[in-house]
């Protein structure tokens, strides 16, 4: 599997581990889940099919020195903070290193500055590029300051959209609203192409649609997400009788997948855009056995009805579960828990937070090739 290197390497902080072959990268990966598990083995971590060009969205930043000099890219390897100017990136596709071409070609024609975290002082913040791998949508959404003294005109914004030349391309600004003391809002708008991007997951059997909107998670390696997916379902041994909780659902893409096999999916994600994709994906799928709630995980759960389902599936960001969610958790009594996170220390806190559980599977799945992020499941059952 050899591939040439990103000229990038090895100054740029995202693949840190692209110097390193990609039979190693996974060997390493497994010791360091079988150290945060120990003594407990895990199975063997599950590859990605091709580790290159696997990103479906990627998230550059904007910044400038002392002397005004202009970058945007990604963050550079031990720098805090310093960003460079990016030209590739292998592990996404080729047209999101383009767009960010002539994002900065933009730039370099208007008196923007960019934001700066010290003083708050200036208007650009980042550039997010998503992609619908099995279907070519695009999107791009430039993240801006709040403060009023920063705002953009009207002719910046669409200069910036005709600088992107795509009229296919999902365009969106989002503002970053942060007043001390509040916590910080964003407002989206919409300003061209669809109000959304569309991605294709092929499971058990069957190909699944989902609308995606500009700030609904979705997996950021599509492909590698199916394999996810599948593996979770083989895992956990649904039955057509099984209920299950989908927990940290985002556009409830695992739950989908679980209401293939179960009678009864109830879903629960604190994103209201996440939820809106969600609704409208169970019924372009037909899966009529799923429930999608919005709300925080611990707060909606403290208030549930069905109490020992035979499954709760977790799958919260990287901080993991809080107290709440923790509580509610033990409260509900699920036969058994699947925990899906990409962050294996805070899973195995939680895991340790959980007595009445016992692990009886560890299996990692490659989902991020050349950086150090890895994803992993672990099967707990009840009542040892
Ligand atoms: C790692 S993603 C998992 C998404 C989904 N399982 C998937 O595979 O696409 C975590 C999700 O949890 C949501 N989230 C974060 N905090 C939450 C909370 N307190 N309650 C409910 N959902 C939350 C995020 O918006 C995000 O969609």
């Amino acid at each position: 599997m050899s591939h040439r290197l990103c000229i990038h390497v090895p100054q740029c902080g995202g693949c840190t581990l692209q110097q390193t072959p990609y039979e190693q990268q996974l060997l390493l990966k497994q010791a360091e889940i079988e150290k945060i598990f120990s003594p407990l083995a895990a199975r063997p971590i599950i590859p990605c099919q091709d580790p290159w060009a696997y990103r479906n969205k990627m998230e550059f930043s904007f910044s400038q020195n002392k002397a005004g000099d202009r970058f945007l890219g990604l963050i550079l390897r031990r720098s805090r903070g310093k960003v460079f100017n990016l030209e590739e990136c292998l592990i996404s596709p080729p047209w999101m290193a383009e767009t960010l071409q002539r994002a900065r070609a933009w730039w370099e024609s208007t008196s923007l500055r960019a934001f700066n975290f010290r003083n708050g002082e200036g208007t650009l913040r980042t550039l997010t590029l998503r992609e619908g791998r099995r279907t070519g949508d695009r999107l791009a959404m430039l993240t801006v300051s709040g403060d009023p003294r920063f705002a953009l005109i009207r002719a910046q914004l669409s200069g910036f959209v005709q600088a992107l030349n795509d009229p296919k391309m999902s365009i969106f600004l989002r503002i970053q609203q942060a007043v001390a003391g509040s916590p910080t809002q964003f407002f989206e708008m919409h300003l061209s192409g669809p109000d959304h991007i569309c991605e294709e997951l092929h499971l058990q059997g069957r190909t699944l649609t989902f609308k995606i909107s500009p700030t609904s998670f979705f997996q950021p390696n599509t492909l590698q997400a199916e394999v996810l997916y599948n593996t979770a379902l083989e895992i956990a041994q649904m039955t057509p009788r099984s209920t299950v909780y989908d927990l940290y659902c985002g556009t409830a893409t695992l739950g989908m997948a679980f209401a293939l096999k179960a009678q009864k999916v109830i879903a629960i994600e604190l994103n209201p855009h996440a939820v809106f994709d969600a609704k409208v994906n169970a019924e372009v799928n037909q899966i009529n056995n799923i429930d999608i709630q919005c709300g925080d995980v611990g707060k909606v759960l403290s208030e549930a009805s069905l109490l020992n389902p035979d499954l709760a599936i977790v799958d919260p960001p990287r901080p993991g579960l809080d107290t709440l969610a923790l509580e509610a958790l033990k409260r509900l009594q699920p036969r058994q828990i699947l925990y899906v996170s990409c962050n294996p220390v805070t899973q195995a806190q939680n895991i340790a937070q959980l007595p009445e559980y016992k692990i009886v599977q560890i299996q990692p799945v490659d989902q991020f090739p050349h950086t150090p992020h890895i994803e992993n499941i672990v099967l707990l059952e009840r009542g040892f």
